[in-house]
């Protein structure tokens, strides 16, 4: 694999499981350092240890992103042992599937916490740091020569229509599209690019739950949801794979993605188009 990303420092949250884990070990692999900020220190580990055996620095680092308050020690940690960031991957998520009507707000913000709040501090912070490496001479001009940092947004095709068993989720995931539009603009100046993917529908932990909570309320059997929804909603006929996303994610974090900002890209196989 091309090393376009050599020694670039990334942070990708969420990467003990499922798609995380597939960008982390995918920008590991284009020569990236990776750290692993995830609720579960032990896959957190496991990940970080995949990522050292392909001769990567990594570090593995325990962190609820729903608490803004552990979001910047992550950072100044980061800082302190690799010295900068130069990628961000907002990937952490959490989802429930539960009718609109039954929804408490203890569920809400359980849900929206992470995928909203999580997202955007996390991006904040981040961010401020990725600016205060910017030299300073460039920092206060009007615009900066060249891209100096990417971030990418985990939303989902839920943020981009109505969803009466996750309307938490959709909405958080409405949020986190829109989020991306408002950084990119205010970031556009330092140059650095702000963007989002919307996977559909990938064969992860995320999915088996989702599975298993719709088994419960609609009586549906292990592994038919799943099947349904890709029957039904994809023209390409299949899920994605978790390449499918961390293939994209690589794009907007490499040079060749330094033209676009504001964006967020439907990896689906076509469900949405818009
Ligand atoms: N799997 C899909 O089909 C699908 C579809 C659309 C969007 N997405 C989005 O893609 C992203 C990854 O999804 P996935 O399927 O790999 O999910 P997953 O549930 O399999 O993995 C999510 C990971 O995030 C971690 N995490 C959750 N809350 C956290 C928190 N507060 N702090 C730190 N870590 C936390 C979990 O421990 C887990 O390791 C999520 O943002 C999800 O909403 C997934």
């Amino acid at each position: 694999m091309e090393q376009n990303l050599l020694d670039k420092v990334a942070i990708v949250t969420g990467a003990g499981q499922g798609i995380g884990k597939g960008v982390a070990l995918r920008l590991a692999n284009a020569g990236a350092q990776v750290i692993i900020a995830e609720y579960n220190s032990e896959t957190a580990e496991a990940t970080s240890a995949e990522i050292l055996a392909l001769g990567r620095r990594s570090l593995a680092y325990q962190i609820d992103l729903s608490k803004v308050e552990q979001i910047q020690p992550m950072v100044d940690r980061v800082v302190s042992e690799f010295g900068r960031i130069d990628i961000l991957v907002n990937n952490a998520g959490r989802v429930q599937t539960k009718f609109m009507l039954d929804l408490t707000p203890e569920d809400w913000d359980r849900v929206v916490d992470t995928n909203q709040r999580g997202t955007f501090f996390c991006l904040q912070m981040v961010a401020k740091q990725m600016i205060a490496q910017i030299p300073e001479e460039i920092r206060n001009s009007d615009r900066a020569p060249h891209s100096f940092g990417k971030i990418v947004n985990f939303a989902s095709i839920s943020g981009r229509s109505g969803r009466p068993y996750s309307t938490h989720y959709s909405a958080a995931k409405a949020g986190v599209i829109s989020i991306t539009k408002s950084a990119a603009l205010a970031l556009a100046r330092y140059n650095i690019n702000v963007n989002a993917v919307a996977p559909g529908v990938a064969p992860t932990p995320m999915w088996e739950q989702i599975d298993n909570e719709r088994g419960k309320l609609f009586g549906t059997k292990p592994g038919e949801a799943f099947r349904e929804f890709v029957e039904k909603n994809i023209p390409l006929k299949r899920a994605s794979s978790i390449e499918d996303l961390a293939g994209a994610v690589a794009f907007l974090c490499s040079s060749d993605a330094d033209y676009i900002t504001g964006q967020c890209i439907n990896v689906d196989g076509g469900i949405e188009m818009d």
